[in-house]
């Protein structure tokens, strides 16, 4: 049986979305040069369209994660695949995040880039499941509040696939 995908945030309802934390970011940061950290891989779509709706002096840098632990679920182990390609000492960091769920994630990307002296750090995160948290984090700026459903599209996936959704939904199995 085909899968369904059933609409939670149209593409126009991201956009517009998008475009207002871009320009709540350029007027909090103001003028001050930044570094964005596209956390791989379900990040990549977001990023691409943050960084346009950012007026800042920016470079975009990669990091590459994977959370141990199948499934939709994760074990909060979290095991870097691809590091930054540049240090980020006193530079202003804004994490980039498709979600954040339990938390776990976001948290030990923290830990691990202030050990690196950044001169702050930020979080941007899209969606956000606080009924998963495990962890507090605190999220600077935050896309949507969703309830505790499995998404996909606009870069998030289930087992690779739906990345390329230009909304996002739920998979409903029939
Ligand atoms: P954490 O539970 O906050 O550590 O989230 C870890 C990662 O799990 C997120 O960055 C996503 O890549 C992935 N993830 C969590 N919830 C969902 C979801 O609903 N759809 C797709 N990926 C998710
Ligand atoms: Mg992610």
């Amino acid at each position: 049986m085909p899968e369904q995908i059933q609409s939670m945030l149209s593409a126009e309802v991201i956009a517009a979305r998008v475009r207002e934390l871009g320009a709540q970011i350029t007027r909090e940061l103001a003028g001050e040069p930044l570094v964005l950290v596209c956390v791989l891989k379900g990040s990549f779509v977001f990023t691409a369209d943050l960084m346009r709706s950012i007026d800042l002096p920016l470079r975009v840098d990669f990091l590459g994660t994977r959370s141990y632990g199948e499934d939709t679920e994760s074990s909060g182990v979290v095991q870097i695949t691809q590091d930054l390609s540049r240090p980020i000492d006193h530079e202003h960091v804004l994490i980039v995040e498709d979600i954040v769920d339990t938390g776990l994630t976001i948290a030990h990307l923290m830990d691990l880039l202030r050990t690196r002296q950044p001169r702050s750090i930020r979080v941007c995160a899209l969606l956000h499941k606080p009924a998963r948290a495990r962890v507090n984090v605190k999220i600077d700026y935050l896309g949507f509040t969703i309830e505790d459903r499995f998404v996909v599209g606009y870069g998030l996936d289930f087992a690779e696939r739906y990345r390329n959704l230009p909304f996002i939904g739920v998979v409903e199995r029939s």
